[in-house]
């Protein structure tokens, strides 16, 4: 059954202190927790405490046994009569089998908790929603050999030792917090320490917890902290508030890392990492995610969620910051880019489908499906357009009143966006629907000049297609940075129109026009600067214009957009009829990639990006309807024309690039990054040194980057070659699977006609595990989400074969298996026959008996998707 936003109701019962006893054991812990509660206003309601998969051994209140309770699958209700009592409930726990990865669960030899969502009722009995606030205190007793460190939040107070080989510790936490915030970690692991010296001269103890023998990876990682805790000082005055900060890394974990208060427990995959198995991505990911966790310390764990239909809240404003965070650590405008491809590759995909839902949903069946790219990253698209619209010194007076208001407390997306209007006077009212409204918005640019008159008019139209969950639409507020380039490409002025002035136009209903007088010619209108709104923007460039604004336009990120687009337009025109090139159209198009040469000299972020053909997902988000082999050999096709045409020039830009020891600092990432783009240019173009240039990067590299640079290009190459390089990358790496992984993936979602017989090898791997995600992504989410022919392969295939291994899952691990059905919910776009094989193995999961509630969500939205 599905919960609405609208059904709000405040607790009826409060807990201000847990104290609670961890009896570790692998099969049968015992858990002890004895809450102070208090009635939450003037009612009779029994306590309705939340529980799944625990074993009730006993209840007490107030020291007497309690026997008067109904136990459900999900719940334990108590009838009370008092006002403030404390209540000991113990449970157990088999945390050996809980494949789930929520909860307690035991993995890898070490136990390690995850409670957001709703995990914490795997745990204990208790109130677990956001809005119940109580200080914890923590007993963890295990066996002190195998369990040599033993964590939970907050400071350790007390530890000791049992005669029987076990010890215990002592930890509490004086901050209030949600029980999705409580961690509990036990294991033996390497540690890595480093102190922090805040603003206000309070040395912080940094902890990095990682699997042993792994200790050299963990540098990057405190550094990256270091460089978090720094800029949260700097760019919000935020500090942080306890004597010790805590990480650690964990192998079986179900997404990126969690901000449990002052625990951070990560998927090793975003701790560990040296030059020779990491790659410049994995560094870069590295300290978006530890900066991410580090910086909800305030906006999430000091100023929580008052409910789950808030997550935004937390998650929007979080990835804002971490994004801006990153923006800072290295190149802006590439960073900007990388979001925007999220955007357009993910979330509009997300809009289109039948999982379409606001920032902050309305409807919710399982939340943990709720953590997605809309509530995440259109979520942050979101905060940075009210940062766009209050400036940075608005906005930072808006956090700033934010948490003098609601320091401590759980609240609403609503009361974020009140500070911020309450602390600029901008009013927000129109922009708030951005909250409410699915959807991805279009924006109809047209325009006209008069070269008698010299008047030039500008329109802006804006229109919401309906989403599956909303068929109605509202104007929204939105932000729209742009610019006009005169002939010469420099930026019209005109004090007479102050959206020029501003370079910003604030939409606010269907239509705005913009007129600008005493013009020599038509000027090019230089769109969405720096992706200022999460929307889709309509408008007829001749070749000529885009070809200006990659040259001339003074916004990166616009000159970038352009030369996607420009590339988009090819790909489309040969898609659609491929044996009458425009060529025209193709000459332009290799005209600008030639400039983009020179750029590579001024700014080798921006020219790698530029130099990138927009991926198949973001062409497929481009069309209304797919046509997979049309479009995804029309890319190929001009990806070779642009291989070919230009090998000279990749060559050159291949070796004009100095090979250097590696070292992760931005202008060697962008050299690593157009050196790895011209070599697989080079490939594609059949170039003749290229084999030899491949084995010698090959043999040569000092550092994965390079490495998979190789791989990556050699898929563009010969068969024999790829598969003889990639076996020697097996043998050089099978022992660490997050290399693994990487080679996993690499095959996932190599093109080739047999990859329906390859997939089952890579499956039954030594080294592959059905228990473990990053495994299950990196070979099932890379083939569903990115083997475009492979997964859509037309006798549907590719679909059974996910369809397969996601009924596999639903026993083991829902939240992965909910995670990799995506793409199969996105059938709405594919041609008729493929429209058809997807939901036919959509339904074939739906009659599946036991299916999780996170699939029964998933599965029903899109059979009934209309
Ligand atoms: N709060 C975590 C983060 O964004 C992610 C938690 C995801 N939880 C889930 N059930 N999917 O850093
Ligand atoms: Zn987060």
């Amino acid at each position: 059954v599905a919960k609405k936003r609208s059904d709000y109701r405040a607790p009826d019962f409060l807990i201000d202190h847990v104290d609670m006893a961890f009896h570790l054991d692998v099969t049968q812990t015992r858990v002890i927790s004895t809450s102070r509660f208090t009635r939450n206003g003037q009612h009779q309601s029994p306590l309705v405490l939340d529980g799944e998969n625990l074993q009730l051994i006993s209840v007490t209140i107030n020291g007497e046994p309690v026997t008067d309770y109904h136990q459900s699958d999900e719940h334990l209700t108590l009838n009370i009569n008092q006002n403030d009592f404390e209540l000991c409930i113990e449970t157990r726990i088999n945390p050996q089998e809980n494949k789930t990865l929520e909860g307690l669960y035991f993995s890898g030899g070490a136990y390690c908790t995850q409670c957001e969502a709703e995990g914490f009722r795997k745990i204990t009995y208790f109130l677990d929603r956001p809005d119940v606030l109580a200080k914890y205190d923590v007993t963890i007793f295990a066996d002190k050999t195998r369990y040599p460190h033993m964590l939970s939040n907050g400071n350790q107070i007390d530890k000791g030792e049992l005669d029987d080989g076990r010890h215990w510790v002592k930890w509490q936490d004086p901050f209030k917090k949600p029980s999705y915030l409580f961690a509990l970690v036990a294991g033996n692991f390497d540690l890595l320490t480093d102190r922090f010296v805040t603003q206000s001269g309070r040395s912080v103890a940094l902890e990095l917890y990682v699997d042993k023998g792994a200790l050299d990876k963990g540098h990057h990682a405190l550094a990256s902290l270091k460089k978090a805790m720094a800029w949260d000082e700097q760019v919000f005055g935020l500090e942080y508030d306890l004597d010790i900060y805590m990480i650690v890394a964990v192998d079986f974990f179900n997404m990126g890392a969690m901000e449990n208060k002052g625990l951070n427990v990560f998927n090793s995959k975003f701790v560990l990492a040296d030059a020779e198995s990491a790659t410049d991505d994995d560094f870069f990911n590295i300290e978006a995610v530890i900066g991410h966790e580090y910086f909800h310390n305030w906006t999430g764990n000091r100023v929580t969620c008052r409910d789950w239909f808030q997550l935004s809240l937390k998650e929007g404003l979080t990835v804002f910051r971490d994004q801006q965070f990153s923006a800072d650590m290295s190149s802006p405008v590439f960073n900007r880019i990388k979001n925007v491809q999220i955007i357009r590759e993910h979330q509009f995909a997300e809009d289109a489908s039948a999982m379409a839902h606001p920032i902050r949903p309305e409807e919710v069946i399982e939340m943990n499906n709720f953590y997605t790219v809309t509530v995440y990253d259109k979520g942050a698209e979101v905060i940075r357009m009210m940062h766009t619209l209050l400036g940075a010194a608005g906005f930072r007076q808006g956090m700033d009143l934010y948490f003098s208001r609601f320091d401590g407390q759980a609240v609403t997306c609503d009361d974020f966006v009140q500070a911020m209007q309450d602390a600029t006077q901008v009013d927000l009212s129109q922009f708030r629907r951005w909250y409410s409204q699915s959807g991805t918005p279009k924006v109809k640019v047209t325009d006209s000049f008069d070269a008698k008159t010299g008047v030039y008019h500008i329109d802006f139209t804006q229109n919401t297609p309906p989403t599956a969950d909303q068929k109605v639409k509202q104007n929204l507020h939105i932000p729209f940075k742009f610019e006009l380039l005169d002939e010469k490409g420099n930026s019209i002025s005109d004090d007479s129109v102050p959206e020029l002035s501003a370079k910003m136009i604030e939409l606010t209903s269907r239509v705005h026009r913009i007129t600008v007088t005493g013009l020599q010619a038509k000027p090019t209108p230089s769109l969405l600067h720096d992706f200022s709104a999460p929307i889709k923007v309509d408008y007829a460039y001749s070749h000529q214009q885009l070809s200006n604004i990659i040259l001339y336009s003074g916004d990166d990120f616009a000159r970038w957009d352009a030369s996607q687009r420009l590339y988009s337009r090819c790909i489309h025109n040969l898609a659609i009829s491929p044996d009458t090139p425009d060529d025209e159209l193709l000459d332009s198009m290799l005209q600008a990639v030639q400039g983009i040469f020179d750029i590579a000299d001024v700014n080798p972020a921006l020219a790698g990006a530029m130099l990138s053909l927009p991926s198949f997902e973001t062409l497929s988000q481009q069309v209304d309807e797919i046509q997979v082999e049309a479009l995804y050999h029309a890319q190929r096709s001009v990806r070779n024309l642009i291989a070919t045409t230009l090998s000279d020039q990749w060559s050159t830009l291949y070796h004009k690039q100095a090979v250097v020891p590696y070292r992760y600092v931005a202008d060697d990432v962008d050299s690593r990054r157009l050196r790895n783009l011209s070599l697989s240019y080079l490939v594609q173009a059949g170039a003749p040194q290229s084999s030899d240039i491949l084995l010698a990067q090959f043999a040569q590299a000092d550092n994965m980057t390079d490495c998979l640079g190789v791989l990556k290009a050699a898929q563009f190459g010969e068969l024999k070659q790829f598969d003889q390089l990639m076996e020697q990358f097996e043998t050089r790496w099978r022992h660490d699977p997050l290399v693994l992984d990487k080679w996993f993936a690499l095959h996932a979602n190599m093109e080739r006609s047999d990859i329906l017989v390859r997939l089952p090898l890579l499956l039954s791997h030594d080294k592959f595990s059905l228990d473990n995600p990053n495994r299950v992504r990196s070979v099932l989410g890379s083939f569903a989400f990115y083997n475009v022919l492979g997964f859509h392969a037309v006798d549907g295939s590719g679909y059974k074969f996910l369809a397969d291994y996601i009924l596999k899952l639903n026993s083991v691990n829902p939240q992965v298996a909910a995670r990799i059905i995506t793409p199969l919910t996105q059938w709405q776009k594919f041609d008729e026959k493929r429209r058809e094989l997807m939901r036919y193995q959509l339904a074939r999961i739906a009659d599946c008996q036991d299916l999780s509630k996170d699939l029964i969500e998933k599965v029903s939205k899109s059979l009934n998707y209309t």
